[in-house]
């Protein structure tokens, strides 16, 4: 088996880390493909897209009621706390993620770019507001709105009354130019990135990772499975995130 080459890892190392739905997995919170996967459950032609919201809010919210809660109830896992202490080893780090469950900003990473944005999180379909959202309808949290709950369906914004949406990027929706801007600046010059826990099926946060390795970045994948980067990398360590992170964060240290 080929091995990750830590000598490429300096302190003034620029790093990049995009993760997929995989680094949540070991935490309980279902994948979007493969076995399990909500994307084989669930239609998201009718939870995920604009006209699905516009056609019936209700059931949107009711099913993104349901994850949410299946998020707040449960726990960063070793592969995001490895993570989260690697920022804190290079001063040029950044940890670009798909995922939506807050689980990276609860095991303490800062430096996040949320590319689908945060189920935490409601945007005002009038003003755009952003309203924090409950962690679990088990659980109180005293700075978010109160009238959310299960079945009842969409909350309204205190500034203006209008219905909110989740703050997630739906299908068929674009990715705000700003924050691709910025990606695409640090990833251009990063010199390693970690693909971890991603299948590599939606195109930007690919042409994201394309972009550091096609500019010469050391590249590693972390997944069980092979995913459409595992041709385009370095190495690809085939094991779960959360086993494989905290072993290679060991080595990092005492490398550098
Ligand atoms: P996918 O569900 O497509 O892929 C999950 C990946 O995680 C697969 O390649 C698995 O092999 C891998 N995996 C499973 N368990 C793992 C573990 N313990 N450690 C590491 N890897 C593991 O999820 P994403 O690639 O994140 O978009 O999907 C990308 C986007 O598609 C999501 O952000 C979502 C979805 O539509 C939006 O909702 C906007």
């Amino acid at each position: 088996m080929v091995a990750i080459k830590y000598e490429k890892f300096k302190p003034n190392s620029r790093i990049a880390v995009l993760t997929g739905a995989g680094i949540s997995a070991e935490s309980g919170i279902p994948t979007f493909r493969g076995e399990g996967g909500l994307w084989r459950n669930f239609s998201f032609e009718e939870l995920a897209t604009p006209a699905a919201f516009q056609k019936d809010p209700v059931l949107v919210w009711e099913w993104y009621n349901m994850r949410r809660d299946i998020c707040g109830q449960s726990e960063p896992n070793p592969g995001h706390e490895a993570i989260a202490e690697l920022e804190s080893i290079f001063s040029e780090f950044h940890l670009f993620t798909q995922n939506v469950d807050n689980l990276h900003a609860r095991a303490g990473s800062k430096k996040i770019t949320e590319l689908h944005g945060n189920i935490f999180i409601g945007r005002c379909l009038g003003c755009n507001k952003l309203t924090p959202l409950p962690i679990s309808n088990k659980i109180s949290n005293k700075n978010s709105i109160q009238n959310l709950n299960e079945n009842e369906g969409p909350p309204i914004c205190d500034g203006c009354s209008n219905m909110l949406r989740p703050h997630i990027l739906w299908f068929g929706e674009s990715y705000d130019t700003q924050m691709l801007d910025q990606a695409a600046e640090f990833l251009s010059k990063s010199d390693i990135i970690f693909v971890i826990g991603t299948s590599g099926n939606v195109s930007v946060p690919v042409q994201l990772a394309n972009l550091a390795i096609n500019n010469g970045a050391y590249s590693i994948e972390i997944n069980p499975e092979p995913s459409s980067l595992s041709k385009r990398v370095d190495i690809s360590i085939r094991a779960k995130s959360g086993e494989a992170l905290p072993e290679i964060l060991k080595k990092i240290k005492s490398s550098i």
